[in-house]
């Protein structure tokens, strides 16, 4: 072998040691990367210096030098290809588990304070035999008012009070035109529960908004007394509110039930001992109710003299007030999460 090409050997085996360290102790895949620039770049390599000087060499001196090279060449780009993909999987592997990384909050969904009133009262009604109905927003006056045995000169229809859409259409203003509807469809004897929007021109204040809840019973059959009314509602109350609550009815007044009544329960913030809640009558107001008006029954139909009935009407967005404190009615309305999340059934 020629001085040249002992030359060339020795300096390939140089470069083979060398590369070979650089590329084992090289961190990630950018590192590689230069490294094979550097020393497997076509145009500037180091490994293509030398083979320049191949042209200088005789031709079998060429020939064994070149298969030297070559071999270098394979097993550098062996061993870069292992340590590139074992790059990448770190890589990778970096990526799809950066423990530095914050934790992402986990949202659990809560119900709204008066859809848990809702659920319960519809639970406590039905274990009572009550199915449940529903009906339009949009009302005709007739359901609305006068087949409720409102006078045409109530000032419930005033525009102040009632939304009016025109011909004869209103936003129901309570949820008893469902009373007359379930009335038409079906045969007594009825108990049915019935749940929906009502809307009226209310200012939007701590007590009351334009737009609210309401929860609607009616139980019609031969028969029926006041006495099932009292007993069904209070023993509703202390499903609600516990066993030993203290209820009383006082006479109100509805156009369509005769005689009328209202039921109060004992504040429950206070515990009956008066508070700012319940302006120190140690009672809250629950629910209006009374015996079904005979005007209502013949209004759909019905022998008056043969069934009788009795009804009740509530808001479930003041009953969630007192349940759960909730000071201003506002709040229900406002879907900030921060107060949707703090409620539990109640049960
Ligand atoms: N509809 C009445 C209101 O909105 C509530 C009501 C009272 C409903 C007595 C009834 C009832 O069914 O019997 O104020």
């Amino acid at each position: 072998m020629s001085g040249a090409s002992a030359d060339l050997v020795a300096a390939l085996a140089a470069l083979e040691q060398e590369a070979e360290q650089a590329i084992r102790s090289a961190l990630g895949r950018d590192a590689l990367q230069r490294l094979r620039t550097e020393y497997l770049g076509r145009k500037a390599g180091r490994l293509t210096a030398i083979l320049k000087e191949l042209p200088s060499l005789l031709p079998d001196a060429r020939r064994e030098v070149g298969a030297r090279a070559n071999a270098v060449k394979t097993a550098l780009e062996a061993l870069l290809g292992e340590d590139e993909a074992a790059a990448a999987a770190a890589d990778r592997a970096a990526r799809s588990a950066d423990l530095t990384m914050p934790a992402r909050p986990v949202w659990r969904g809560a119900k709204h304070p008066v859809t848990l009133v809702i659920d319960r009262i519809n639970r406590i009604f039905g274990e009572l035999g009550f199915t449940r109905s529903i009906g339009p927003e949009a009302e005709t006056d007739w359901h609305n008012f006068y087949a409720l045995n409102f006078p045409k000169d109530h000032p419930a229809l005033d525009a102040h009070d009632t939304l009016y859409l025109g011909d004869g259409v209103v936003l129901r203003t309570h949820t008893s035109p469902l009373q007359v509807r379930v009335l038409q469809g079906y045969p007594p004897p009825i108990r049915v529960l019935a749940t929906g929007m009502c809307y009226r021109k209310d200012p939007f204040d701590a007590s009351h908004a334009p737009a609210f809840l309401q929860v609607e019973g009616l139980a019609v059959d031969e028969g029926i007394t006041f006495v099932d009314l009292k007993a069904t509602l209070t023993r509703f109350a202390r499903e609600l509110f516990g066993t030993a609550t203290k209820v009383r009815f006082r006479p109100s007044f509805f156009p369509f039930t005769e005689p009328s009544a209202e039921m109060d329960v004992e504040c429950q913030i206070c515990r009956g001992k008066g508070c700012s809640t319940c302006k120190h009558t140690g009672w809250a107001e629950m629910l209006g109710c009374g015996m079904v008006d005979p005007a209502v029954l013949e209004n759909v139909g019905l022998d008056a003299e043969r069934y009788t009935g009795w009804a009740f009407g509530m808001g479930p967005g003041r009953m969630a007030q007192q349940i759960y404190g909730i000071p201003d009615l506002r709040m229900q309305y406002e879907n900030d999460v921060r107060f949707l999340s703090q409620f539990t059934d109640m049960a």
